[in-house]
């Protein structure tokens, strides 16, 4: 498993405002759009391409597009559903297949309560979207389930990561192919399971408590 963990000045900024007990909604979710948008950079680096000839106005020449089938993009409700826009700014053609999940605040225990992806992902390079990788329970059981239908690769976005659920995420996936590209490595969990100096509930932060 590789893990890429940002390291630019203008994602640590973007971070330190969304950490911000203060900052509001409209603000939280404008800010979670646009960590996405720098975070997918790293994260397409092994996007698939493909040559594809074209004309300048002064000459032919070989360039790249995305090849075919294009990459599914899955953001894990609620949550996700904030870095959705953010994603499909960089990767307009890619689909787009949801899968909502709640953890059981006491258990962690991810319990999956819809899904909406195509049957069969065989050859699909997927992008999951998800802000928080705290004990990894979630990210591990959306990656098992794509990996069941056959996808090629994953590679998860999230704004946070605790090093426990980094940990278990490596452990779970063994030799499959799986990258995580971190906003931050944050410090630890605390013992309600969430992520310290962390940001609070991302899902609350984004659409308010329901
Ligand atoms: C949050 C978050 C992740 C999960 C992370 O979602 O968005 O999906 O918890 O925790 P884990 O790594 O321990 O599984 P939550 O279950 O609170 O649902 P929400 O997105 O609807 O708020
Ligand atoms: N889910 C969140 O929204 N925040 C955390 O810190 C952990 C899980």
């Amino acid at each position: 498993m590789r893990v890429h963990v940002a390291d630019h000045p203008l994602i640590t900024h973007k971070l330190t405002v969304l950490r911000d007990k203060r900052t509001p909604s409209p603000v939280f979710r404008q800010l979670t759009e646009e960590l996405v948008t720098l975070l997918a950079y790293e994260a397409t680096r092994a996007v698939r391409v493909e040559d594809v000839e074209i004309q300048t106005p002064v000459t032919t020449t070989v360039g790249v597009r995305i090849a075919d089938p294009k990459p599914l993009v899955v953001p894990i409700l609620r949550a996700g559903l904030g870095m959705l826009e953010g994603m499909v700014k960089l990767l307009p053609t890619a689909e787009v297949g949801f899968l909502g999940m709640a953890r059981n605040e006491e258990t962690f225990e991810p319990t999956t309560y819809a899904e909406r992806l195509p049957e069969d992902l065989s050859d699909r390079q997927c992008f999951v979207l998800d802000p928080m990788l705290a004990t990894g329970g979630s990210l591990g059981a959306a990656i098992d389930f794509l990996f069941a239908r056959g996808a090629q690769d994953v590679t998860a976005i999230c704004i946070l990561g605790a090093p426990e659920g980094v940990a278990a995420i490596e452990k779970q996936v063994g030799d499959r192919d799986v990258t995580l590209v971190l906003g931050s490595l944050d410090e630890r969990l605390n013992e309600k399971g969430y992520i310290v100096p962390g940001l609070g509930d991302a899902g609350d932060r984004l659409y308010g408590t329901v």
